[in-house]
Order: structure tokens, then sequence, then C-alpha cells
């Protein structure tokens, strides 16, 4: 008999999902195993299940496609985080329910794509008898384990499109331009999507800011004769006296948004510069996936029915050294990796003259 294996796609969705479902289908086919796609992320494991069967014929012509075919949620009865640092425990019953779905459906495995917190309840289902493999997804790049997720480079490539559109109209009007992009925790799609837009000043979680010496920075900049200043702004940054501009949410989570606004509107004040603020928003999350997303989660897919293969389970694929290779989920999980406001990259845009606002 074939062996029968899961799949779920679980969080915020990212561009490069479709990419890894295709990839666990066509692998799957290739070591003689069946794939079923739970929808709705873990919601689709509640008894009697709620799933498709995902094979070649099924997952055709996906690769492009942003978002899940599946579906997903980042709320519902499995939610393991609702905050950074944070940790809720699945009530046991859940995790019974989900295990008599995996019984009765005769699985052999799950593959659990998601990030930090989604990966948290993956490993809660491994530690009560479900064999669960992961795949690390975020456009913020903020998972620990891994040097980079699926999603991440799309994600910099529409900031990248955004700084690119909002150059010309900021040169044509000597403005000063403020983009807000996703990043509650770690700057990473701000420091990556302004450098590569050529930004003036970055501001990023990691590093607090000061009001005061980003207005300096666009003084200066009006001294010399720069027609525009361009900022990109992480919507989980701060001044050094503030705090993060966010509220909370019916599910306890923290929805961040407004820091660019604040600081548009201060550095109008302070200045005198006509300001423009745009927020990039869920545009970052949307659309086609990147040629790199694509090969990295059809490479992620690839492994982690290999890994299921091996039997090797309570392990995340992960990229790291230049391959594709695999750490145990826990090494994953709890920690988000961030921005080192002393490495080698934020040095290199100080050399470059680029501002963070400190
Ligand atoms: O975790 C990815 C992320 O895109 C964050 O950067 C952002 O704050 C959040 O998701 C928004 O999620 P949603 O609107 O889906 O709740």
């Amino acid at each position: 008999m074939k062996k029968k294996i899961g799949v779920l796609t679980s969080g915020g969705d990212c561009p490069g999902l479709n990419a890894v479902l295709r990839a666990v289908a066509r692998t799957a086919d290739h070591y003689g195993m069946e794939v079923i796609g739970f929808r709705e992320g873990f919601e689709g494991l509640l008894p009697p299940g709620d799933f498709l069967k995902l094979d070649r014929n099924a997952t055709a012509g996906i690769m492009h496609l942003g978002g899940t075919i599946l579906g997903t949620t980042n709320k519902g009865h499995f939610v393991a985080k609702v905050g950074a640092g944070d940790k809720a425990t699945i009530p046991q019953e859940i995790i019974n329910k989900a295990r008599q779905t995996f019984n009765e459906l005769g699985l052999h495995a799950v593959i659990v794509i998601g990030g930090d917190g989604s990966l948290s309840t993956g490993l809660q289902l491994s530690e009560n008898g479900m064999p669960v493999v992961g795949v690390p997804k975020t456009i913020d790049n903020d998972l620990e384990a891994t040097a980079i997720t699926f999603g991440f480079d799309s994600a910099v490539a529409c900031v990248v499109d955004a700084m690119d559109r909002l150059h010309t109209t900021a040169t044509s009007h000597r403005r000063v331009m403020v983009l807000e992009v996703m990043g509650r925790h770690a700057g990473w799609i701000a420091l990556y999507g302004g450098m590569a837009g050529g930004a003036d000043v970055i501001l990023i979680p990691e590093i607090p800011f000061s009001l005061e010496k980003i207005a300096q920075e666009v003084r200066q900049r009006d001294r010399f004769g720069a027609k525009s200043t361009m900022m990109v702004i992480a919507e989980g940054a701060s001044s050094r006296e503030g705090r993060q501009h966010r509220h909370s949410v019916a599910s306890g989570e923290y929805r961040f948004g407004g820091v660019g606004e604040m600081v548009g509107r201060e550095i109008a004040d302070r200045t005198g510069k006509d300001t423009r603020v745009c927020v990039l928003g869920h545009l970052q999350r949307g659309g086609t996936p990147t040629a790199v997303d694509r090969i990295l989660g059809t490479r992620f897919g690839i492994h982690a029915v290999e890994l299921i293969n091996q039997g090797k389970f309570g392990m995340m694929v992960s990229y790291m050294g230049n391959h594709i290779t695999e750490v145990p989920i826990t090494d994953a999980v709890n920690k988000l990796r961030r921005v080192a406001p002393d490495c080698q990259m934020v040095q290199d845009a100080r050399t470059a003259e680029i501002s963070f606002g400190d």
C-alpha cells in the first residue's frame, strides 16, 4: 500500500507556498507516496478532516501563483503564539482531535509549512505522536535556524518596485518620501528593500531612531542639493523615547502600522520639507513569487518529502551555507532571527552614507 502523507499551509500566506505544494506532490509521486492537503491550515485536521487530494494534476500550473491553493489562517483552534515571545499551549482536547483525523486517514506524516507560531504548533503535534516535518515560511525572514525563508525575496522585490516608483515622483517634487514596510520585530525587509531601492534612511526595529537625527539628515541633504530623500521604515520600528505603533486585536495578536505617518508628520514639521507617506501593506504578501522564492520553495518541498522517506521527523528543512539541510524544529522556534545592529550589512550601509536615524 502507498504511504499517505498530509501537508498544510499555516499562518500568514506568502509567495512561494504553491511552489512548495507542487514540489511535495511531485516528489511524493517520485517515491510512490500519496498526498492530501488540509484546507485552512491546522483547522483542516479537525475531524472528520477537510482536505483534498494533491497529486501532480491538482498541483499543475500553480508555481507562479501567489497565496496558497489550500487556504491558510493565523486564527482558530491551533494558535500557539499570540505575540513575540508569547507562547500558548494547544489544549490537549484539540491535539487529540487532530490525532484522531491523522489516524483515521492512515497518515504516515504531516508536512507543516509555516513560520514560528505554526512550527510551534507542529512541534506540539509531533510531541504528541504525530510525525511532523516543518518547512519554514515568512516574508519577514526572521526565523531562526535557516539563513532565508521563501517569500522574503518576493516581498523585497515589491519594496524595490515601490521605491523605484516613489523615487521618480519624489525627485520631481523635491520631496521627502517615507515608505512603511512590513517587519514587526525584524527589519530584514526594510534593510534589503531599502538598500536595493536606494534609500537614504532605513529605520528598523533593532535600531531605535531619533527624530531629530533624521531631521538633521534631511536638512543636510537639502543643503547639498539632493532632489529627494527616500526613507524606508519597518512597521515595528520605534523612536528611542517612543513606543511601537501597534494595537491589540481580538485574537490577542498585535497589529502594526502608523509609524510611517508619525515620522512623516514629524519630519515635515521639523524641516518644513514637503513630505509624503506610503504604506505598502499586504502588497508585499501577494502576487507572483520571484525566481529565487520558486526555487527555494521547490527545493524545500522536495527535501521535506525526502525527510519523510528517510523517517526523519521533528525536523525542519533549512537553507544553510548554500545548501538545503535539516535542523530540529526546536532550533527554529521560540526565538526570532533579528538584524544585529553591528552586522556587516548595516556597517556597509553606514559606509555608503545610509542613515539609520541613530
Ligand atoms: O508575519 C508576516 C507579516 O506579514 C507581518 O510583517 C505583518 O505585520 C503581519 O504578517 C500581518 O499579518 P495579517 O495582516 O495577515 O494578520
